[in-house]
């Protein structure tokens, strides 16, 4: 691993953070209105929730309200030609509104805004756009805004600074009892179709002492559900050793989190099939607030075609984890991710993706079809099978994946599930909530339950699954 350099916030960040309070405080008789428009992963939506925490300390109040906004800014992400396609449309809208509003700042970060191509692209041909900024300098919102203010000038800045950590960045949660932790940032693993590895940089670990303080602080804050974030969880590896100094890996800390008081659940994301070890799994099954949901991508059933993805696990190796993972955990709950369509996939390759979904009978699949990223190896890449055909391909495998969730439906019926009430329920007079292998359930019920724990019995009604409080 890369040497990390640790940071604190910075003092001069929140030196400008006051400079911009006081003059927002000057410019404007009420609080400035903000509106920060996610797109993307889990990471990005804990991206956004730094960059609210840092406009609330600039005096920044948040807003929906396009026209409304005084500062609107995108978080990307440029996972698939689509997500960014929907962030330019969205941003050519913006046109108007700074038309009517010159004032208006517009700004765009995140991880299309980290690609040189899509940074040149908005300079060139999108104006209007005031602040563009990458991934690794998020932190340094308040630098930017400080410059905006003074200066006359657009400011496009997406240095890397690979092995930087930064601490403490001021926060603003979205929820109040479902909450998201970054254990780690970036990623090393380069699958040939990926364009992670690009635009958030080298694999880097946070220390465990921030991570449990972190937590910590979650359950004391009321958070029920914690879901610890990272490209890749089952590489982290903390930079600092225990007291006893011993290493702290992934299964060593979520039995850390784990021994946190309180009634809480933990989950975590993204786990690669390469580094799922044995020792994770035990530890999953032996922590008892750990969620029994494994999500594990597999992306594609051929081992030939793993090979080019450069996934470094074999279809074997892969069903040999899931059947490793079930004796452990009869009631797991797994889910995965698949690309449909890998340059130079064959119809007998998407068999063996078939084959495989059918004999795991994963809870829910996330399926794509392969998306070519600018300046990924797989965009090199012979492609000789059409649109149109990948997408019968992808649509017989939803049909597959359709009947395995009726057939996984059937067995939750009867059965006492405990769920984290997180939502309401699409008739009036009902409430929504997770079991911890993430299964929703409605249930007749009221909002105070919101953000608590209750437990339901499930039945079929009028052919549909529901759920009474018992
Ligand atoms: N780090 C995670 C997920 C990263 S992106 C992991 O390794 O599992 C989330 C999902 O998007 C991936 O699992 C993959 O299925 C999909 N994806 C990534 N790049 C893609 C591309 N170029 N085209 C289509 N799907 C893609
Ligand atoms: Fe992308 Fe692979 Fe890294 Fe996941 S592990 S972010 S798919 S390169
Ligand atoms: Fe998208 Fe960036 Fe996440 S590319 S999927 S927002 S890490």
């Amino acid at each position: 691993m890369n040497e990390v350099v640790f940071n604190r916030y910075p003092k001069e960040q929140n030196e400008y953070s006051a400079l911009v309070k006081e003059i927002n405080k000057q410019k404007f008789k009420t609080e400035p209105l903000a509106m920060v428009v996610t797109y993307g992963c889990q990471q990005n939506v804990s991206d956004s929730e730094r960059i609210k925490g840092m406009l609330l300390q600039m005096g920044f109040d948040f807003t929906e309200d396009a026209e409304a906004a005084d500062l609107i800014i995108f978080n990307t992400c440029a996972v698939r030609e689509h997500a960014e396609d929907r962030v330019f449309g969205n941003v050519g809208a913006l046109k108007h509104y700074k038309r009517r509003n010159p004032n208006k700042i517009i700004g765009i970060c995140g991880c299309m805004a980290q690609q040189e191509i899509v940074k040149e692209r908005i300079r060139k041909s999108y104006p209007y756009v005031d602040l563009l900024f990458g991934t690794h300098v998020q932190y340094r919102l308040p630098e930017f805004l400080y410059r905006l203010y003074t200066g006359n000038e657009r400011i496009f800045e997406t240095s890397m600074e690979q092995s930087v950590v930064v601490e403490d960045v001021p926060i603003k949660r979205d929820g109040t009892f479902k909450g998201w932790l970054p254990i780690m940032y970036g990623c090393n693993n380069f699958c040939t179709y990926c364009i992670v590895p690009y635009v958030r940089g080298r694999e880097r670990s946070r220390d465990y002492t921030e991570i449990l303080k972190e937590a910590r602080q979650m359950v004391k804050d009321g958070f029920k559900d914690i879901t610890l974030l990272g490209q890749n969880v089952n590489s982290y590896r903390s930079p600092v050793l225990s007291d006893s100094g011993e290493e702290i890996d992934f299964p060593r800390l979520l039995r850390m989190i784990n021994d946190i008081p309180g009634d809480f659940r933990i989950r975590f994301m993204t786990s690669h099939p390469k580094d799922c070890s044995e020792q994770l799994l035990l530890a999953m099954r032996d922590c008892e607030k750990v969620a029994k949901h494994l999500h594990l991508p597999f992306q594609c059933g051929s081992t030939r075609v793993l090979e080019k993805m450069n996934r470094r696990y074999t279809r074997e190796g892969y069903l040999k984890l899931i059947k490793t993972a079930k004796e452990l955990m009869p009631n797991l709950s797994i889910t995965s991710d698949i690309i449909v369509g890998f340059p130079g996939e064959t119809y007998e390759d998407f068999l063996q993706t078939l084959s495989l979904v059918k004999e795991v009978k994963f809870s829910a699949l996330f399926t794509f079809i392969f998306s070519s990223r600018p300046g990924t190896p797989a965009a090199q890449m012979e492609d000789p099978i059409s649109r149109e055909e990948k997408g019968k391909w992808f649509r017989e495998l939803l049909k597959v994946q359709e009947d395995i969730s009726k057939e996984n439906e059937t067995k939750l019926v009867g059965k006492t599930f405990r769920l984290l009430c997180d939502d309401y329920g699409r008739k009036e007079g009902y409430m929504a909530g997770h079991t911890d292998t993430n299964i929703c359930l409605e249930f007749e019920g009221d909002s105070s339950l919101l953000g608590t724990f209750v437990v339901v019995e499930t039945e079929y009604v009028d052919n549909c699954l529901t759920a009474k409080l018992i």
